[in-house]
This record gives C-alpha cells, sequence and structure tokens, in this order.
C-alpha cells in the first residue's frame, strides 16, 4: 500500500513525511538523506544566517537532485532573507512562528510552494488568507518552539483540518514512528512533519552528548518553558515557550521567571556554564515522542521505516 496523499502529490515526493527546519540542525545532509529517501527535507536556516544557509544548500545540492525545502522563523527574518532562499530555487519554503503576510506573495509569486507552520486556530486562518498551500498543524506535543495554548496534536490536526481543507495539512508533534503518522493521516492530515526523531541521525548537526541525553529521555523528561530563552537572551516573542529536556536551570528557576530575568549575577553565571557546552544548562530541544527515539539511524532508514510501519499500522485496523 503506498501512502499517497495531496501532500505527496503536491510535492512529487514518494512519501507523506518533511523533515522540521531545525534551526541550525537540519542542514543539507539531513534535508538531501530526507528527500533521498523519498520525503520532503527542509534545511533549518532559522534566523536567515546567509553563509551558513548558502553552504547547507550546496550540501543538499550536491547530495540529491529530489525536491527539498528551506524553513526560517519569521520573527527572526527580513525579506533579504526569502529573496537569497528563492535564488537557490528550493522546492518548497516553511514560514514558521509569526505573521507571514509580508513574505508570502513574494514566494507565491516565485512559483515556490509555501508552506506556512502554525500553533492555533488564528493562525491557521491567517495561513489560509495569505494562500498556503501546505499548513503544518503543530501540536503542543511538539518539540522545540510552540504555541502557549499548548493543545495537543491529537486534538488540534482534525480542528485544523476541518478549518482549512482542502489544504493539504501536515500534523506536527509527538510524531516519531509509524504509528503516529498513521495517526496523523487518520486524523485527516495528509502526512506528518518530524522533528526530535530526525535529531538522533548521523546527518543532523547535533552533538554525540544531545544525542545521548535524546536517547536516555523520556517523554515526561520534557517541560514547556520560556526559562531558557531568558537565560540565554534569546529574543523570541513571548507567545512561543520551547518544549526542552528538564534541566537544573529549569529545576531552579521553575516559575520565578521574572526574578531571572532581572538576576544579571544568575545570568552571568548561565552565559559561562552555556559557553562551556554545560548540557546542564543548555536547551535540549525534545518533543514528547521522545521515549520513541532509542537508535542512531540514518535520515533516509527513518523515512522508510516510518512509511512501512504506517502502512501496516493502518492494514492492522482495517484489514483489506
Ligand atoms: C531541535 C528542534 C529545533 C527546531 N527548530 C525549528 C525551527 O528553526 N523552525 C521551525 O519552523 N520549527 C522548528 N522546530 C519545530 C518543528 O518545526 C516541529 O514543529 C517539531 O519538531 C515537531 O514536533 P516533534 O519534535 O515532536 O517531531 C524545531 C524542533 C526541534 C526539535
Amino acid at each position: 500500500m503506498a501512502l499517497q496523499t495531496s501532500f505527496t502529490k503536491l510535492m512529487s515526493v514518494r512519501h507523506p513525511i518533511a523533515s522540521a527546519p531545525m534551526g541550525g540542525e537540519a542542514g543539507g545532509a539531513l534535508a538531501a538523506a530526507v528527500s533521498d529517501g523519498g520525503g520532503l527535507g527542509l534545511i533549518g536556516a532559522g534566523r536567515g544566517d546567509r553563509e551558513w544557509l548558502t553552504r547547507e544548500v550546496g550540501i543538499a545540492r550536491r547530495a540529491t537532485t529530489e525536491p527539498w525545502g528551506i524553513g526560517f522563523l519569521v520573527w527572526a527574518i527580513d525579506t533579504d532573507a526569502v529573496a537569497l532562499a528563492l535564488e537557490f530555487e528550493p522546492a518548497a519554503i516553511m514560514l514558521s512562528f509569526g505573521d507571514p503576510t509580508p513574505f508570502a506573495q513574494r514566494v507565491r509569486d516565485s512559483g515556490v510552494k509555501l508552506i506556512l507552520q502554525v500553533t492555533d486556530l488564528d493562525e491557521a486562518r491567517r495561513a489560509l488568507d495569505v494562500g498556503a498551500d501546505i499548513i503544518v498543524a503543530q501540536g503542543g506535543d511538539a518539540g522545540g518552539h510552540c504555541g502557549e495554548n499548548g493543545i495537543g496534536t491529537l486534538s488540534f490536526v482534525p480542528a485544523v483540518v476541518d478549518l482549512v481543507g482542502p489544504t493539504p495539512v501536515l500534523a506536527a508533534g509527538g510524531i516519531a514512528d509509524g504509528r503516529g503518522l498513521a495517526a496523523a493521516l487518520t486524523l485527516g492530515a495528509a502526512g506528518a512533519l518530524i522533528g526530535t526523531r530526525f535529531q538522533a541521525t548521523p546527518e543532523a548537526l547535533v552533538s554525540p552528548e544531545i544525542v545521548k541525553a535524546l536517547l536516555d529521555a523520556d517523554g515526561q523528561d520534557t517541560e514547556r518553558n520560556h526559562t531558557l530563552d531568558i537565560a540565554r537572551g534569546a529574543p523570541w516573542p513571548h507567545r512561543y515557550p520551547a518544549r526542552t529536556l528538564r534541566n537544573a536551570v529549569l529545576d531552579r528557576w521553575r516559575g520565578r521567571d521574572d526574578e531571572l530575568r532581572s538576576d544579571t549575577t544568575a545570568l552571568q553565571e548561565y552565559r559561562e556554564a552555556a559557553a562551556r557546552g554545560d548540557l546542564n544548562v543548555l536547551p535540549v530541544w525534545a518533543g514528547q515522542a521522545v521515549g520513541l527515539v532509542d537508535s542512531i539511524e540514518s535520515a533516509r532508514d527513518i523515512v522508510t521505516t516510518v512509511t512501512t510501519e504506517a502502512e501496516q499500522a493502518l492494514t492492522r485496523v482495517a484489514p483489506r
């Protein structure tokens, strides 16, 4: 059973899987491996560093002839970043976390597919208004930054599907294996966008220490917080907390974000520990499905396994 959906048709890919454009972690090698495996690999250009993006696009181009894309954090970029990305002729540009209106028309005019990630229904309506080709419905199970309402993927995805249909929806948040992909399809999504699982791959730009922390963790070891962004001075909009593994900083400052903000000694201590690469303080972004991540696999194999498992799961519940 091939899992053909409106997403696979629109993007001309074999499998209904996209890898998340994890800023700085999803480079060209990861995106290319996912695309070569039949999914849609997305380079995580984050805040739009030109040098980084140029290098990683070069890596992706040399490694695959399949479609791949580039993702940005909307709140952190300007139109130059999108213009540069369009010069690289990606198959898609994905925009997340903020108002995509200033960039949407430019992407659409270029013929590149516009993917918008949304965290609540207002964002989903706006994504429709600005002409998204694909909408990623991100539930609060997700690793990394997410919406402040915390609505879970299981509840959020069908609500977005009902709102934006027939625009293809990808489910994101807490999907790490074929059962999750099968569930997403059953909820009406046209596929899954997966982040945390792809961090434990040789292709991701993730240190071995962080990969080990992910392999050792369970979903209950994660926590949504603003605390680590405050500690590292990251100017994220308040409406987007992040899901990370628990650590010593969270244990010390939980519920006391305002105090932390004004404690210059504590902030200085944090910066010194972070500069040493101390994993007791650094954010390790992870979704609630991190407990399903227990091995390092090639990204290509993950695409194949997740697809095959999803086909088996769907056949199990509805034998043909
Ligand atoms: C390490 C990490 C970094 C992320 N960085 C970005 C990013 O730069 N831009 C973005 O759109 N989403 C980012 N995300 C969120 C993903 O797009 C996606 O919503 C999430 O990974 C899905 O949940 P999952 O991690 O449970 O698969 C990141 C997620 C992780 C885990």
